[in-house]
């Protein structure tokens, strides 16, 4: 049934690839007095940052109150909008109300612009602006989205469409470039690595004439909206293009050629932020191949990008990907720590180690790296996917943002003052001014951006929380919710639960507390329980016919001493052990009773079973939407929660049936198991 009242507030079709920048009419709230005449000093219009934000604003309260904003270059005026340059931190604003006039004070260019945005935020959300007193300042120094889209058009671990920066081996710039810069800059994005890590064939020319010219206005557009380009290097680039036949970081001839390619890439893409450096890491090249350390690879880049102000940044998902199954000393959750750990100090002062947030490989429940919090010494950046790879391909419905919360509170007693992982990379535990969050982005060329409507929620998430980590998860949700579908109380309130519960949910059905994987190999979606068991990749559940996980303790592979106490002793601990995480860290009987007084066993079941009737009751609670929210994301979010309903039964069954057989105990409540 249709609610005639809402309909001509949503969004239709074209608007709806906007995203949260809609833009639609939304109630007044006394805020239209507050944006029909804008004053501006002490920033130049000409500036394309500037220019952009006054644009926006133009087009946001165009489209949500009906007003043509009216702007007046350095004169005073006694109502309205006045932005003003003066004293706040970097990329920080002040937003200040008093007696009709609304002040936006920023000390430079991306403060005006994320002021912008967060008045249009206020509007859109049906806040007043009357009596704002705001200091917003990022939490972290550098807020990345990390692309992994290939040349051919394909987009490595992507779910939403074909590649919209590159296609055929071109590099596409259109509309949709400047779209994405103002969704990326409306929730505080700063940086973006254009490129796949794994940089193969043609992306290895990105670094040649043959693109520059297309990269440099794909760094332009992207500055002005505050947004540092960087690429992803093939750590072997001498020897594919016309260097010598080596990539050893020591030798006079490598680093020379790297020195003549490094001045030739920043004279050409002038914008250029640096590089993100996948090296020694499934199958990629790197310094290990030479006998060099991490250190050495890294620091010889850092030297040479040093005079052009650009920085390297250096991933730490280095690991034997060849690993014995039968071999169970070989623990691949230890492989981050003990291939860096030792070097911590030695990284120059323009490297970041790009950490992933759990040791393992963005599983949908993992600890912490121990590498955040090891290393003191060292610049450090987080690492999390909202390419939803082994969390439901943006097929199934999971709201990360919780997840990135839990790790960010993590407390690493590192030893600082200030030691949670949101301290690490926001810079305050060792005084890092280069540091902070990076996602692996979750776009593609949908028309929908992120294939699954609500998977947009992760996209704005991220952004939102990457500038200011002391957000809760739920009022992003909710925000997101008003700002994608207006403000009808009933449509945000199911939004923010659906997005809420959904990665509990998704836990359920799929890999039981903390073991991970039990996913199809390759594909990683939909479940198949031993397909990793017997691989190579290191990642295994070890379950017999007695019980399952990994024994990660002292009396395992030690895995546990790799964190700070009293971490260290409560992971190695099965009394003490935070049950979600028992089998990443215990093999344990599958009679073991759990706190909840169930056997490990029964837990396995009742969970798979909970699982599938709470994406029944998500079906429910969506369809309560129908009329309120646009048919195009009904019909949408529909269909993918129906494909959900399915894995999610595959998923039950399998590991039921799997662990049934295995054990050979049945369900204490007699339920269907195969
Ligand atoms: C995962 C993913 C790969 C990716 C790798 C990485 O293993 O499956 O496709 O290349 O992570 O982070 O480098």
């Amino acid at each position: 049934m249709k609610n005639p009242v809402q309909e001509n507030r949503m969004p239709q079709d074209a608007a709806w690839s906007q995203l949260w920048l809609c833009y639609t009419p939304r109630q007044d709230a006394d805020n239209r007095a507050y944006v029909e005449q804008v004053s501006v000093s002490g920033f130049a219009m000409t500036d394309p940052v500037i220019r952009n934000a006054w644009q926006e604003l133009q087009r946001g309260v165009g489209g949500m109150l009906d007003v043509r904003p009216v702007l007046r270059e350095d004169a005073a005026i006694d109502r309205g909008l006045s932005v003003r340059r003066g004293e706040t931190p970097a990329e920080g604003y002040a937003l200040m109300e008093k007696n009709g006039m609304l002040t936006l004070t920023a000390s430079d260019e991306k403060g005006v612009l994320y002021g912008i945005f967060h008045i249009l935020r206020q509007i859109a959300q049906e806040k007043p602006l009357q009596g704002m007193r705001e200091l917003c300042q990022p939490s972290n120094p550098l807020r990345m989205l990390n692309h992994w889209d290939n040349m051919d058009g394909s987009i490595e671990r992507g779910y939403a469409g074909a590649s919209f920066f590159f296609r055929d081996g071109e590099i596409l710039i259109d509309g949709r470039t400047q779209d994405y810069a103002r969704l990326a800059a409306s929730v505080g994005i700063n940086g973006v690595v254009l490129n796949n890590v794994n940089v193969k064939e043609q992306a290895t020319w990105l670094i040649t004439e043959r693109y520059f010219d297309r990269v440099a206005r794909i760094a332009e557009i992207l500055a002005g909206y505050g947004i540092r380009l960087f690429l992803s290097l093939n750590y072997a680039a001498p020897m594919e293009l016309d260097g010598p036949d080596s990539a050893d970081p020591l030798c006079p001839e490598v680093v020379g050629w790297w020195r003549d390619k490094m001045a030739e890439v920043f004279r050409s893409i002038p914008n250029l932020g640096g590089f993100l450096v996948k090296a020694d890491s499934e199958g990629r090249p790197g310094p290990f191949t030479y006998g060099r350390t991490q250190a050495d690879g890294a620091n010889m880049l850092a030297d040479l990008v040093k005079p052009y102000g650009g920085v390297i940044i250096w991933r730490c998902f280095v690991y034997n990907c060849k690993q014995d199954w039968r071999d169970r000393k070989t623990d691949r959750a230890r492989a981050g720590y003990d291939n860096f750990i030792g070097m911590d100090g030695a990284y120059h002062d323009n490297v970041i180690l790009q950490i992933k947030n759990g040791p393992m490989d963005f599983q949908i429940r993992e600890p912490v790296s121990p590498l955040l919090g090891g290393l003191t010494r060292t610049n450090q950046m987080l690492e999390v996917q909202i390419a939803q790879e082994y969390t439901g391909q943006q097929i199934d419905l999971c709201y990360l943002i919780p997840m990135f919360k839990e790790t960010l509170d993590f407390k690493t007693y590192c030893g600082a003052a200030q030691d949670t992982v949101a301290d690490i990379v926001g810079g305050r535990s060792f005084g890092s001014r280069l540091c902070g969050m990076a996602a692996v982005c979750n776009t593609g060329g949908d028309a929908n951006w992120t294939g699954h409507d609500l998977a947009a929620a992760n996209l704005y998430g991220f952004g939102r929380l990457a500038y200011d980590t002391s957000l809760a998860a739920e009022e992003i949700a909710a925000e997101w919710a008003r700002m994608t579908y207006g403000c009808d109380r009933k449509t945000t309130d199911t939004v923010t639960a659906l997005l809420m519960g959904s990665r509990g949910t998704y836990e359920k059905y799929t890999s039981p507390l903390g073991i991970g994987w039990m996913v199809e190999p390759n594909t990683h979606y939909g479940p198949n329980v031993d397909g990793y068991e017997y691989s190579r990749w290191g990642t295994y559940h070890r379950a017999d016919h007695l019980g399952l996980g990994v024994d990660r303790t002292d009396a395992g592979t030690g895995y546990v001493r790799q964190y700070h106490e009293p971490n260290a002793s409560r992971y190695n601990n099965v009394q003490e052990c935070p049950e979600e995480l028992l089998l990443f860290f215990h093999h344990l009987p599958y009679t073991y009773r759990l706190r909840s007084g169930k056997t490990l066993l029964q837990h396995i079941y009742d969970s798979h079973f909970e699982g599938v009737e709470e994406v029944e009751r998500m079906i429910r609670a969506w369809e309560g939407l129908e009329g309120r929210v646009p048919d195009i994301s009904y019909r949408n979010v529909r269909e993918r929660l129906e494909r959900q309903l399915h894995n999610a039964k595959e998923w039950r069954d399998q590991v039921n049936s799997y662990f049934y057989r295995k054990s050979g105990i049945g369900d204490e409540k007699g339920r269907e198991i195969f």
